[in-house]
């Protein structure tokens, strides 16, 4: 057993009604504060590792430590992870506030461990903190995806993850978008500490964003290793092409993108 924040121990998994395994013996293990980039193609198992590390996906085999105690088979609620998605999944029912307090008060109702005003107080000061404090009143219809993503990863927040784990978080927004969007989860990394996993399959946020990268090829881990490393000294022929002859590919059109805005 090892002392980093989660520890990602031989896991595999096969769907049922899928003749390909999804995850083969996959290890990684993340340490406190760290930011690790899951980058690889469609289909390379990436969310079904952050479903299997967030308890919302039985594995087949393996082991999960989180601060070295064994949560292989703990409840969703009971391994202190936040996920974010794509698709925001926010209650279109609620207002912001109300999206971002009601995990919250019902936790706090539960352990007594805070009012509901209190709740909500430190609800408004996470949406002044993500710099959506003005759209508090407003149904997520009215906001745009950007503003839509800072409300779900505020509703995580509140809850005081270890982690937080991103599933292609930027992939539906417009360049400008993401990359205001990766500033604001830099600077929640910095202010709080908090760990992060986050899925991606753009090589150049990979890159700009990451401590460290795992790559994935076919439910396999190709690499692990920080930016410099990997273009570096990338593992294999898969790695080389995938990863590092697309950045350059991503970066120059990236430039031609935000020239074209400026
Ligand atoms: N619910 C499911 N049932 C059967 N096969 C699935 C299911 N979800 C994903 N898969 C398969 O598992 C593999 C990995 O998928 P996934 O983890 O979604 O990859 P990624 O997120 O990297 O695109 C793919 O071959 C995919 O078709
Ligand atoms: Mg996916």
């Amino acid at each position: 057993m090892s002392n980093c924040k989660l520890s990602i121990q031989s896991i595999t998994k096969q769907y049922k009604n899928n003749k390909s395994v999804a995850l083969d013996a996959v290890s990684v293990d993340v340490q406190a504060g760290e930011f690790l980039a899951i980058l690889g193609p469609s289909g390379c198992g990436k969310t079904t590792l952050l479903r299997i590390i967030a308890g919302l996906l039985p594995l087949d085999s393996g082991k999960l430590y989180l601060d070295g105690k064994d949560i292989t088979a703990a409840a969703p609620a009971k391994r202190s992870m936040g996920i974010v998605f794509q698709n925001y999944a926010l209650f279109e029912n609620m207002t912001v506030l109300e999206n971002v307090a009601y995990a919250a008060k019902l936790k706090a109702r539960r352990d007594k461990s805070a009012t509901k005003a209190e709740v909500e107080q430190r609800a408004m000061e996470l949406l002044a903190d993500l710099g959506i404090a003005e759209y508090a009143k407003k149904y997520p219809s009215s906001l745009s995806g950007g503003q839509m993503q800072r409300v779900a990863i505020a509703r995580t927040l509140i809850l005081k993850p270890d982690i937080m784990l991103f599933d292609e978080p930027a992939s539906a927004l417009d360049v400008a978008t993401r990359l205001q969007l990766r500033t604001v989860i830099k600077d929640i990394q910095a202010k709080f500490g908090t760990t992060m996993i986050y899925i991606t399959h753009d090589q150049e946020e990979a890159f700009a964003m990451a401590d460290r990268i795992m790559v994935m090829e076919n439910a396999r881990i190709a690499q692990i290793g920080t930016p410099s490393e990997i273009v570096g000294a990338p593992a294999n022929e898969y790695v080389k092409s995938f990863v590092v002859d697309n950045l350059q590919t991503k970066i120059a059109s990236l430039s031609k993108a935000l020239g074209a805005d400026a």
